[in-house]
């Protein structure tokens, strides 16, 4: 795997990109990892050594070969169908390899990270996912960039209902059993993913922006998103003394590490526990983060999708609470609205709703109605819709 990762980041162009590269020396050892063993590459030279070629071969069969694939893929949606009949062997081939979970998945793990999405965490998981990762994603400046060139920039409420769908699924137990969609729903994401490598280097927009990789979705930039957020929330839990118990924030890593395992994901960069992702965290993150034109209209894109274009006030009300959950450096990164005097109503509201939710006193309607409207709007409609958009691979970049 080591010979073929260097082999194709030569071919690819690597040199060039290794020139560009904005991340610091790799020093997370593998030993931290679910692996234990590994060679210990920088991830941000690594890509997907299975699944790229076969996605690259599909496309060399010509765009209306890959929207007949779309067609055929779109009735496989659940985790115990087989995998459709009229698929050109090799990739076929790919599909069936990919969706097998991994040797050391334990079922027991899942369904207790599902209990998350449950009554206690769930509002807290909602919010930190819509207003914290879905915001923080919009700093993270390479992910800015391939969303805002690809196709789904274009669109950002189907992209961002597609997205979260398999964002929340990681932590609904229904998601991994036989009629849910997690292990078809992560596949397609990853020959998405792998379609975007094919495609986004083609984009004169995207080599313009220099992101310092000529193939972008590194593993490097994969452990950054999923850092953006399960680390992140599991962070802001923390922060917030709304900590989960150890064995259910041992779940949800493993939830997550079992869902990078199906985007692709070598084993050599899953942490293997808390300690070991926090440390992955402190290393990838910052390097990967700040302003970029493209992040700031991404996120004012993200609010039009959910309140709609106009609507000044509850904007600002929007961006200065997002600006409250994930800080100020993130906020100024997209540009967002800092606000005096509803800062300081942030700073005691939030913390009045995190204690009720989290005390045994029946959950208390007034306290969180200090949270605007909008905000449960956003959370509704950022998770509702989800169902009834298919991943199909991309035909183009964002057309112009
Ligand atoms: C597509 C999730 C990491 C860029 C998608 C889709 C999902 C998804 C569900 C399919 C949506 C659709 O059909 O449009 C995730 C998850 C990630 C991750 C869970 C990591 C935990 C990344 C990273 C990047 C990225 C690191 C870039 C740096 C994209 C792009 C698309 C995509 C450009 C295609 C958009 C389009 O053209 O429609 N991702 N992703 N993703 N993702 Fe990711």
């Amino acid at each position: 795997m080591t010979n073929l990762s260097r082999r194709r980041l030569l071919a690819s162009g690597g040199a060039a990109a290794a020139a560009g590269a904005t991340f610091p020396l790799w020093t997370w050892a593998p030993s931290a990892s679910i692996a234990g063993v590994g060679d210990g590459l920088d991830p941000d030279y690594v890509w997907d050594v299975r699944a790229d070629p076969v996605i690259e071969r599909l496309y060399g069969e010509g765009i209306d070969k890959v929207a007949e694939i779309n067609e055929i893929l779109e009735p496989w949606t659940t985790n115990d169908q087989p995998v459709p009949d009229g698929l050109p062997g090799y990739l076929a081939d790919f599909i069936e390899e990919a969706r097998q979970l991994p040797t050391w998945a334990d079922q027991g793990k899942l369904k207790l990270a599902g209990t998350f999405n449950e009554e206690r965490y769930g509002f807290f998981l909602a919010l930190l996912y819509t207003l914290g990762s879905g915001l923080i994603s919009c700093a993270i400046k390479r992910e800015a960039w391939s969303v805002y060139y690809s196709y789904g920039g274009s669109d950002m409420r189907d992209r961002i209902a597609k997205t979260t769908a398999l964002g929340y699924d990681v932590m609904d137990a229904q998601g991994w059993t036989a009629s849910g969609r997690l292990m078809v729903d992560s596949v397609k994401t990853r020959m998405v993913h792998a379609a975007v490598r094919h495609l986004l280097p083609q984009s004169p927009h995207w080599r313009g922006v220099g992101a310092g990789q000529e193939i972008p979705i590194s593993q490097a930039d994969i452990l950054v998103t999923f850092h953006s957020l399960g680390t992140w929330v599991m962070k802001k839990f923390t922060e917030w003394d709304i900590a989960p118990s150890q064995e259910l924030a041992d779940a949800f890593l493993h939830a997550w590490n079992v869902d990078l395992y199906l985007l692709g994901v070598q084993e050599q960069y899953l942490p293997k526990d808390w300690d070991a992702a926090y440390a992955q965290y402190d290393q990838v993150m910052g390097p990967a983060t700040g302003a970029t034109r493209e992040g700031a209209e991404l996120a004012q894109s993200l609010l039009d999708a959910v309140i709609g274009e106009g609507n000044p006030v509850l904007r600002h009300e929007l961006e200065s609470l997002g600006r409250y959950v994930i800080g100020d450096a993130y906020a100024d990164m997209i540009d967002f609205d800092d606000d005096p005097v509803l800062a300081p109503i942030w700073a005691s509201a939030v913390p009045l709703v995190v204690t009720s939710y989290n005390s045994s006193v029946p959950h208390i309607p007034i306290v969180s109605n200090l949270l605007p409207e909008a905000v449960h709007t956003f959370i509704k409609i950022y998770f509702s819709p989800g169902r009834s958009a298919p991943i199909t691979l991309p035909l183009s970049n964002r057309p112009e």
